[in-house]
């Protein structure tokens, strides 16, 4: 768990179902207009596996964890690492955009990998979120990729800085 003064971040629990679930949705509809073109199509097809019992199911999976920033019990973001390593969510409230919400779950994430026992996170980025990473400390390490996104998705890797060194 992550602390600082006004920001929690926490392992998801099922009760967070509903919440974390509106905001994966607002996040992809609202912020993630690069990559969908509001085209609905496109959009319908991102979304259908943001569902309840979905989520319920990743909370529930044991090697795979799920992480929400919470402020005053409201869920700002929602991100989710496999114990490989692998980051499969990352997503903020289009409400808490810009305020350092992703860079610290970005973080705990990372800490979350490192403590599974990897020396890298691999991820596959949005167009709207790949000047985020690149500054974050991803590499692109591979051609783009597609998706059900009307643009490409952009396969990323992290060297955890704490490991650097011991592989
Ligand atoms: C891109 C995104 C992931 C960043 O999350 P965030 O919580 O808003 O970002 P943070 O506040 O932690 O990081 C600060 C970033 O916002 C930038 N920023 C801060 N205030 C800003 C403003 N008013 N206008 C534009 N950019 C601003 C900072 O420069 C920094 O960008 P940089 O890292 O490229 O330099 C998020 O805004 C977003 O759009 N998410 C959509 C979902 C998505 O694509 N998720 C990734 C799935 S792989």
């Amino acid at each position: 768990m992550c602390e600082n003064l006004w920001m929690q971040i926490r392992d998801a629990i099922p009760e967070d179902t509903a919440a974390a679930c509106a905001v994966l949705r607002r996040s992809i509809a609202e912020l993630c207009e690069a990559d969908h073109r509001n085209d609905p199509y496109t959009l319908a097809r991102w979304l259908s596996n943001k569902t309840h019992e979905n989520f319920r199911a990743w909370v529930a999976q044991t090697d795979n964890s799920v992480l929400v920033a919470v402020e005053d019990q409201h869920i700002l973001a929602v991100g989710s690492i496999t114990d490989a390593g692998t980051i499969g969510l990352n997503y903020v409230s289009p409400d808490a955009r810009f305020q350092g919400v992703s860079r610290a779950l970005l973080r705990a994430l990372e800490t979350r990998a490192a403590e599974k026992g990897n020396n890298r996170c691999n991820l596959t980025s949005t167009e709207t979120a790949r000047r985020f990473y690149l500054s974050n400390g991803y590499v692109e390490n591979g051609p783009p990729v597609g998706g059900f996104t009307t643009t490409s998705g952009y396969p990323m890797t992290k060297a955890l800085p704490s490991l650097i060194g011991k592989t």
